[in-house]
């Protein structure tokens, strides 16, 4: 199954079933949908509402459970949408699956058509709290640049390595920036970049 697309498939769910409450201006709580910054953000009574990788623990998902009593630090509790009826099982499941997926932010798109396979590499620990190992695989001996990208799609760490040998090769990244900066913890993006574009994007989650 195709990846879920944060801005095709899941805030139109939002507009349509959530906005009337939960909007910047209106001021329902504090929680606000109407878009993936504020939503993220989570600013709600208790705290983030989607926690990625882990839809079960998230409560923007559990509240959209039909039998849902649990807004801990409520005094109401609530399923949600609130007085009306759940949202279609096909709905709460675009929202299950993209939360599984590590909520980002919108598909990268990653190009398909290179003459060049991307390097098969492996990330561990992932999450990772100190540092990730990028294991990888190369068969021929060129540059490769190992690029890590936000959530956003920024990118905030080029690892450049020159003359690679050809074989089994190791390198880690110790969750800071191109400018030796610490970065706050979160979802990355470890990729490869073959003749100029990204390849085989793989999601990690720093643990601060
Ligand atoms: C009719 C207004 C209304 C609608 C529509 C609505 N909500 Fe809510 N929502 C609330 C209110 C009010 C609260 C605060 C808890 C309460 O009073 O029941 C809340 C709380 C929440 C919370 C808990 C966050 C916190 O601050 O603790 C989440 C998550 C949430 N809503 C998600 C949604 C989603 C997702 C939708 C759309 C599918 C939605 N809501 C639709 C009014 C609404």
């Amino acid at each position: 199954m195709a990846q879920v697309d944060y801005a095709t498939q899941v805030q139109p769910i939002f507009y349509n079933h959530c906005l009337s409450c939960h909007v910047s201006v209106n001021g329902s709580g504090a929680l606000e949908l109407d878009s993936y910054e504020y939503l993220m953000e989570g600013d709600s009574n208790n705290g983030p509402v989607v926690i990625p990788f882990n839809a079960d623990s998230s409560l923007l998902y559990r509240v959209l459970l039909r039998d849902s009593v649990i807004v801990p630090n409520e005094p109401i509790c609530c399923r949600m949408p609130k007085n009306a009826e759940p949202l279609p099982q096909d709905q709460q499941m675009i929202i299950y699956n993209w939360i599984n997926e590590g909520a980002i932010a919108s598909t990268v798109s990653v190009m398909s058509e290179s003459p060049r396979e991307p390097p098969s590499f492996d990330v561990y620990p992932n999450p990772f709290n100190n540092k990730i190992n990028i294991s990888f695989m190369l068969n021929q001996s060129e540059l490769e640049n190992i690029i890590i990208f936000d959530i956003l799609g920024k990118r905030v760490k080029t690892i450049t390595r020159k003359n690679y040998g050809v074989g089994r090769d190791l390198v880690f990244w110790n969750g800071v920036d191109d400018f030796n900066r610490p970065i706050s913890g979160g979802l990355y993006l470890i990729g490869f970049e073959v003749d100029n574009k990204i390849q085989g994007l793989k999601k990690v989650l720093y643990l601060k």
